[in-house]
């Protein structure tokens, strides 16, 4: 009997050892190709800096410009793999971009509403939730098929959210059975959406965008009301590309926002202003960082962004901004950060939208900080790029923090850092915001997964370091 069955048990143990070979050669190559970042203990954050432009506003920049009519230039884009993603769509339909040169400035030849032509493959947008769930809305009626594909933290991000309000508008969009993507945006027979009237189940900032965007191809008059104010840049980008809209404040905390189907957008130039969420992990670090006196150039301020100031301010941070102006639509300071004892606090839930991106950034001040930190009404943290309630609760506490997650935020008491291993789970803001707690920990940081800090903050090494982060970048 045995006899009988060497050949298939020969066979069997074939294929355990191909298998067995292809787990060890797939992790070796992801570790391969994996960043981890060195970050020594001490050290405090000094000079001047201007931090890379704004992901929201750049991914923005070119929807709009590529729709308008006539050329656009746009200055200080952020030349991260997430605005990247969404430029090269947008070429990949046909759109002539020319740039990003060496200072940011992109060129762009628009196409008017109804110049995009069919990609040949589907629209690969990598880490970007943003370019996906905007181009939901913006590609659903344009009378071809297309396809929307991430990898695979975007592969497991939510977006029924986007596709339920754009199929209640008539499009076709077939997702995953899990409501995930690849999205397949589907030519109708119709060649107009209808307008909707839609209240936002949660304040996201993409999903009005989405359905104002969908609703510049509607017919009829589409309005959003949003549970909380959310950033505003769509609204303000599109006003500032001649389209009208009507804003209502309906309430201390709801706004209802419409727009009438069929305009046209007219080609306008576009002053990207630094990323006010990733200006964040330097806030936090001067502010940590005993000796520390920074000062943050030409960042975006958009009182819905503001957040992170407005929480850094209420644990006790010295923050001052001047040389304040609008440029292109949105209000831009300096901002001037030195060190303090932060104390914890309760953070108002009214704040939680206008800082969404920046709770990994704040769990670090408030590790810091003396008492307690307290975050609620932040499930949305759970969706993100990674789950950042756990990713920051893990973290912190290899590295001596008490904190617990809850279902809507943490729990942080503040207290020493010590030095370990942590794993940023390929999330660039959990990688960047440990870097910066090497400022106060008792020995250094080794942070692992960190390749996607190049998503949104493209030469961060460089550049905490030239203000004095010791951080060293290792690559396998
Ligand atoms: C963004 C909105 C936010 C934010 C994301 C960028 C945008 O998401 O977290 O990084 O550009 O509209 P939600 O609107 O889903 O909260």
């Amino acid at each position: 009997m045995d006899h009988l069955l060497l050949p298939f048990m020969e066979k069997i143990n074939k294929q355990v050892i191909l298998n067995n070979y292809w787990n060890t050669m797939s992790q070796e190559l992801s570790k391969e190709s994996s960043i981890t970042f060195i970050a020594q203990s001490g050290g405090h954050l000094s000079g001047q800096i201007r931090v890379p432009g704004d992901k929201s506003i750049s991914h923005r920049s070119i929807m709009l410009a590529s729709l308008s009519e006539g050329k656009t230039t746009i200055s200080g884009f952020l030349q991260g793999e997430d605005s990247l993603a969404t430029l090269k769509a947008f070429q990949a339909m046909g759109v002539e971009i020319n740039g990003p040169d060496e200072v940011g400035r992109v060129t762009i030849d628009g196409v008017g509403m109804h110049g995009l032509k069919q990609a040949k493959g589907s629209l690969e947008l990598g880490n970007s939730g943003t370019s996906m769930r905007l181009l939901t809305g913006l590609l659903a009626c344009h009378g071809f098929d297309i396809s929307l594909s991430g990898d695979q933290s975007l592969s497991l991000r939510p977006m029924k959210r986007v596709t339920d309000p754009v199929m209640q508008m008539g499009a076709i969009i077939e997702t995953t059975d899990k409501g995930t993507a690849p999205l397949k945006i589907k030519s109708s027979e119709k060649s107009q959406l209808k307008a909707i009237e839609y209240t936002l189940p949660m304040a996201s900032a993409q999903v009005k965008s989405c359905v104002l965007l969908a609703g510049l191809y509607a017919q009829g008059k589409t309005c959003v009301t949003e549970p909380a104010p959310t950033r505003d840049h769509t609204e303000r980008m599109l006003q500032g590309f001649g389209y009208e809209l009507e804003i209502e404040r309906l309430d201390e905390q709801r706004s209802r926002i419409c727009l009438e189907g069929g305009g046209k957008l007219v080609a306008c130039d576009i002053d990207v202003p630094a990323d006010i969420s990733s200006s964040a992990f330097f806030m936090v670090g001067a502010s940590i960082a005993a000796g520390s006196d920074l000062t943050l150039q030409h960042v975006g301020i958009n009182p819905t962004r503001i957040g992170i100031i407005n929480i850094l301010q209420q644990m006790g941070a010295d923050i001052v901004l001047s040389n304040q102006k609008e440029v292109g639509g949105e209000p831009v300071a300096d901002i001037r950060i030195r060190s303090v004892q932060l104390k914890g606090i309760r953070i108002p839930e009214d704040q939680v939208p206008l800082a969404i991106d920046e709770f990994p950034a704040i769990s670090i001040a408030a590790a810091c900080a003396e008492g307690q930190t307290v975050l609620t009404g932040a499930e949305e943290l759970r969706v993100k790029e990674s789950d950042r309630i756990q990713a920051m609760v893990d973290g912190l506490q290899i590295l001596g923090i008490d904190c617990e997650g809850t279902a809507d935020g943490m729990i942080i008491n503040g207290g020493q850092l010590t030095s370990g291993v942590v794993d940023s789970l390929g999330d660039h803001r959990i990688a960047m915001s440990f870097a910066m707690a090497a400022l106060r920990s008792a020995g250094s940081i080794i942070i692992n997964d960190c390749a996607n800090v190049d998503t949104s903050f493209p030469g961060f090494v460089e550049l905490a370091q030239s203000c004095g982060l010791s951080v060293s970048l290792n690559k396998r």
